[in-house]
């Protein structure tokens, strides 16, 4: 055992003071500092971006970062946080690139260390993928439009396996039909078919209250799918950013947002496995420059009589009383009602008048009944389909 005598003067001068020795084993010393080491520093430690504790009101709060290289951001994140002692959703901070910027400890390898040493490696991931919020619809759920749905199905053999399809993978497509007719329902069943991501948003959540605020909404959305590839990004009622030059008078924020859009369509990789689903009811409104960037138009039509019926059959499953329907007399006198009409406005009505007045039973001449009333109510207005938006 080699024993090696340190001298440690307490005031730092050297002369006039006394000298206190003190004896360490050396070997020891070394020996635990290494043990307390190898137990406690951390191997792996994954980060995802969390972003800023307290941001104005009117700035994004970005949470999709990237690194650009693994071993820079190795060593940028070691000169950061070494010798920080951390614990499983803690938060660590940026004090470089993006200063006060969050990232939230999500795993450690191994469980029980704790400190971050220099061999520690940094592991960005993402945030929680988000799977669709619905329930699950399946193509058997959709009556009649079988232009969309063999579409929808090429889409989905895409988005299992994006690198097959090279440059004639399908990248996006509008739908575009009376409201009620099934292109949200359609979209639905494409996410739940391909079991990818599913980013919805209305075209007129994208416009921001600010200049570029429309843009950057864009940009992060796109980035956001990206990152959670495979994915669908449906943007319903595209119409509100996409409208024609014609009717767009001074809307600027309108522009801005048609002209990100129309960016990132045409930034997109085929590689990526982002596909942009547009939906409007009024395509003569659309702009015709982002018209014509969707490879595909597919026409949701209001259905026809034998569809009706399917679909009346379809919604009367889960009616939960008896039934005595005749859905072909139902479905002749429902001409021009869309799918959602049938469900929310005739066979809804039927079921709650069957709660409130205890009948237990649904029969063709109460859906008759709520039919004639709609059209006495109405007999000035345009058909329900247009109506019942
Ligand atoms: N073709 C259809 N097949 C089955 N259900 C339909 C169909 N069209 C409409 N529906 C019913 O109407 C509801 C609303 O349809 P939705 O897809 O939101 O219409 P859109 O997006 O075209 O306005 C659906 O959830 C479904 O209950
Ligand atoms: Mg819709």
């Amino acid at each position: 055992m080699v024993k090696k005598n340190l001298v440690i003067s307490p005031t730092g001068e050297k002369e006039n003071s006394p000298n206190i020795e003190i004896e360490i084993d050396e070997i020891e010393l070394s020996d635990s500092i290494e043990a307390i080491h190898s137990e406690d520093i951390i191997k792996k430690v994954f980060l995802a971006p969390a972003g800023y504790p307290i941001k104005p009101f009117d700035v994004p709060n970005p949470i999709q970062v990237s690194v650009t290289d693994e071993n820079l951001f190795q060593a940028y994140a070691t000169e950061q946080w070494l010798g920080l002692s951390v614990k499983l959703n803690d938060y660590i901070f940026d004090q470089l690139i993006i200063p006060d910027f969050a990232f939230k400890i999500k795993k450690i390898l191994p469980k029980k260390t704790h400190r971050i040493g220099a061999e520690t490696k940094f592991i960005l991931v993402q945030p929680p993928i988000r799977k669709p919020k619905f329930k699950k619809i399946t193509f058997n759920d959709i009556i009649g439009n079988g232009q969309a749905i063999s579409k929808a199905k090429i889409i989905v053999e895409y988005l299992k396996n994006p690198e097959i399809f090279g440059e004639w993978a399908p990248k996006n497509i509008l739908f575009h039909g009376p409201p009620g007719t099934g292109k949200t329902l359609t979209a639905k069943a494409i996410a739940s078919a391909a079991k990818c991501a599913f980013f919805a948003k209305k075209g007129t959540s994208l416009i921001g209250n600010h200049v570029g605020d429309g843009a950057s909404k864009i940009h992060s959305l796109y980035n956001e799918a990206k990152s959670h590839a495979p994915a669908i990004i449906f943007i319903d009622e595209l119409d509100s950013v996409g409208l024609s030059r014609a009717f767009q008078n001074v809307r600027g924020d309108v522009i801005e947002v048609a002209a990100s859009l129309l960016a990132e369509l045409d930034g997109l990789e085929t590689s990526e496995g982002v596909i942009t689903i547009g939906a409007t009811n009024t395509l003569k409104l659309l702009d015709s420059g982002l018209r014509s960037r969707f490879e595909e138009e597919i026409e949701f039509p209001i259905p026809t009589v034998e569809e009706r019926v399917d679909l009346l059959k379809l919604f009367s499953k889960k009616i939960p009383f008896e039934i005595e329907i005749d859905f072909k007399i139902i479905a002749k006198n429902t001409e021009n009602w869309s799918g959602r009409a049938l469900h929310e406005k005739l066979i809804k009505i039927a079921v709650h008048k069957a709660i409130q007045q205890d009948l237990k039973i649904v029969t063709t001449d109460m859906l008759m009944e709520i039919i004639n009333q709609g059209k006495n109510n109405k007999k000035e207005q345009k058909p329900p389909s247009n109506i019942f938006t």
